[in-house]
């Protein structure tokens, strides 16, 4: 087994190197670069800034993402010049560009002539002229429109050697919110007439018998609008099928620009979009034609505590590996597109962030294996709906802040570890050993968040949880969808995976025997996909492969603390317990020791062949439980951790180690001794880094 894993990764990493070669040197192992608006800025200053971008270290800069209104001042009047200059003067200081389609803003006129291209809000509202992402991908107008300048620029740019790849749209998505314009509508009721054929299919699928949600036609279908369905939700489904749906639409608007630039755009040019790094709306696996995917990540937005005192300056540590470890997998090449530069302007509040955290995002991305770095952005805008953002440089435009400073130490640092690049380094034996994939759909998302049944439920926090866990045990992760063959993994985790079919638990019983260790957690096979629960036994689709019975799952409110036992030790869980009662044969690891149920079984475990699956049925409040059961799944597979002091992340990389140290106090990294240390020292300090080999 482990001979056929390690020529498995041998060979995975051949391929990558491949895809990699298209576009990207190997032996650079990561390029930076900047956005910059030419269009806010006065021209006369292009050229002064281009070189203080060359100088500070980068090579290559983004354009144009938001410049539809100078591109195409008027329908069909196309104005290239300015923009041809900002090009020539970037090409003078040896800047690549990466060029954007500007869908994400059209311009007042594209609006004014075509109101019905606007998005309608849950509240039946319209978006308007003035923000971004307010048009509606379903819109046959805004399509046509948006082809239209996007072939303008694929023929200007597509056989210009200074342009390197291209970006299509910025953060696809509706920034959260639905559409529910009259192309929704209608393109909503074509997708449904399509994926279900007849309309008694998609009654019995939408569960109509219930509160006589029966429909007679297609053209009866309106989109499920939560907002509208004051007293309940008949059909939690049919939400389930509208959220599908909007990420096929997306999808399909950034299919369509692909193929309109590919017409144009020579195959040496890429072709990415960046999604957010956070799970939205949008499906980025949905896309399979971009040539692979970017994300963007703003690790300190007021959103997170972070590790200790002073973790809200430095963000959640497994944040940028989280999207390293979900955009990577897909194409085996991937980008972090915008990565924050310092304070923001549009967080919950916005702080400055810790000294050196930048340069150490800077490393855990790539860390994470990325192929492109991009700040956001060059400058700190004067006006705007952003002043507040920092930039590499400040309000005087020349004087770099602290993040610039950061960027510019840390390509200082990737040119020297260019030097020891080497081509044939093999990821390290114990390492490879570990290697877990991470099973993600999205569908068991927004299902869960229709129906949660405790008010406290995350899906995203259940998942993240056991993603942390992993990664506090130095283990190289992909998550991955469920058309991924999982031979080359040792080890795979289905956190909370509601919703599934025969097929899949038949894919996983094999992997099983074939010498897989399988991880399931508590939600997981109760529905099927979709959305019922199967006439059977509470969670029968999982029972034969987990070796026991869910008889009842308990939550609590959030003042009551209940107690689980795991090795002696006693955890805290309040969220969701699955009470297990297992068959002969299966191992109890964890019981209950409090409430009606004290002494029952709340993590199992069972050995197929060579191979085993552990359910844990209990989401504890801090995930250490979680994190103590993964070290014994690995340590009882013979499989060594390297468990890491919280907020330590240690990744390998083309034959270089990283550790990040995101936690308030200092560190100290377990350096072999006769390893070289090539950049930093063992003892870190909050937002420190050590790097060696
Ligand atoms: C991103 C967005 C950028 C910019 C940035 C500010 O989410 O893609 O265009 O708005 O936030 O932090």
């Amino acid at each position: 087994m482990r001979i056929i894993l390690l020529t498995c990764f041998a060979f995975m990493h051949v391929l990558l190197s491949h895809a990699q070669k298209n576009f990207f040197t190997p032996e650079k192992m990561v390029e930076t670069g900047v956005y910059y608006y030419p269009e806010a800025w006065n021209p006369d200053q292009w050229d002064r800034d281009f070189k203080k971008m060359a100088d500070m270290g980068f090579e290559f800069t983004h354009f144009a993402e938001f410049a539809w209104a100078q591109m195409e001042p008027t329908e069909g009047t196309f104005d290239f010049k300015w923009l041809d200059k900002a090009v020539e003067l970037a090409a003078k200081h040896k800047l690549k560009v990466i060029m954007c389609t500007p869908s994400a803003t059209p311009p007042v006129w594209l609006v004014r002539k075509h109101p019905d291209v606007l998005v309608e809000m849950p509240n039946g509202q319209k978006g308007q002229h003035g923000t971004r992402q307010h048009c509606s991908w379903s819109n046959e107008k805004f399509r046509e429109l948006t082809t239209n300048v996007v072939t303008a620029m694929a023929k200007h740019y597509g056989n210009d050697n200074r342009i390197w790849g291209w970006q299509i749209d910025n953060e696809p998505s509706h920034y959260g919110t639905y559409d529910y314009s009259p192309a929704a509508q209608a393109n909503f009721k074509v997708w449904l007439q399509k994926k279900y054929t007849t309309i008694d299919k998609l009654n019995e699928a939408w569960g109509t018998a219930f509160w006589s949600g029966v429909y007679a036609d297609f053209g009866q279908i309106e989109i499920p609008n939560t907002s509208r369905l004051f007293s309940g939700i008949a059909s939690p489904i049919s939400i389930v099928d509208f959220k599908r749906f909007s990420a096929d639409e997306c999808a399909s608007f950034i299919s369509m620009q692909y193929n309109t630039l590919r017409e144009y755009v020579p195959k040496s040019q890429f072709i990415t979009t960046n999604f957010m790094h956070i799970h939205t709306e949008v499906d980025p696996w949905r896309n399979k034609d971009i040539d692979f995917p970017t994300y963007t990540m703003y690790p300190v937005g007021g959103y997170s505590k972070g590790i200790g005192s002073q973790g809200f300056r430095m963000g959640d540590p497994w944040r940028i590996s989280w999207a390293n470890d979900f955009y990577r997998p897909i194409k085996g090449v991937t980008g972090v597109m915008e990565l924050q530069p310092g304070q923001v302007n549009w967080g919950s509040y916005n702080p400055q962030l810790y000294p050196g955290v930048v340069r150490a995002w800077l490393w855990n991305s790539f860390a994470g294996g990325l192929d492109l770095i991009c700040s956001y952005r060059f400058r700190q805008p004067l006006f705007g709906g952003e002043q507040f953002h920092y930039g590499m440089v400040g309000t005087d435009g020349v004087s770099e802040l602290s993040g610039g400073k950061q960027y510019s130490q840390f390509m200082g640092e990737i040119r020297e570890l260019r030097k020891l690049y080497k081509p044939d380094a093999k990821m390290p034996k114990e390492y490879a050993a570990r290697k877990t994939a991470l099973l993600f759909n999205p569908d068991n998302v927004w299902e869960t968040e229709v129906q949660k049944q405790t008010y406290q439920w995350n899906e995203m926090n259940h998942i993240t949880k056991y993603y942390s866990a992993i990664k506090t045990l130095c283990v190289p992760v992909d998550i991955v969808g469920e058309d991924r063959d999982l031979a080359s993994y040792p080890f795979a985790i289905a956190p909370a995976y509601q919703m599934l079919d025969k097929m899949l638990i038949d894919k996983w019983k094999k992997y099983v025997e074939n010498g897989g260790h399988l991880i399931l957690t508590c939600r997981t096979g109760l529905k099927d996909r979709n959305g019922h629960f199967p006439q059977a036994q509470w969670a029968d689709a999982i029972t034969e492969l987990i070796g026991a019975k869910i008889p009842i799952y308990d939550i609590l409110n959030s003042e009551t603390k209940a107690n689980v036992n795991f090795n002696g030790k006693n955890y805290v869980w309040n969220v969701w317990g699955d009470i297990l009662e297992p068959f002969t044969g299966t191992e109890t690891w964890a019981t209950y020791s409090d409430q009606f149920y004290a002494g029952k079984p709340s993590v199992i475990h069972r050995k197929i062949n060579k191979g085993s699956v552990t359910y844990i049925g209990v989401d504890t409040e801090n995930a250490q439980l979680e994190k103590e059961v993964l070290k014994k799944i690995y340590e009882t597979a013979g499989v060594a951790t390297n468990e890491q002091p919280e907020g330590v992340m240690v990744n390998w990389r083309d034959g270089f180690w990283v550790a990040i140290n995101y936690a308030s106090i200092n560190n100290t990294i377990n350096i072999p001794a006769n390893a070289q240390i090539i950049i930093g020292e063992k003892e870190l300090q909050p937002a420190g880094v050590v790097v060696w080999r």
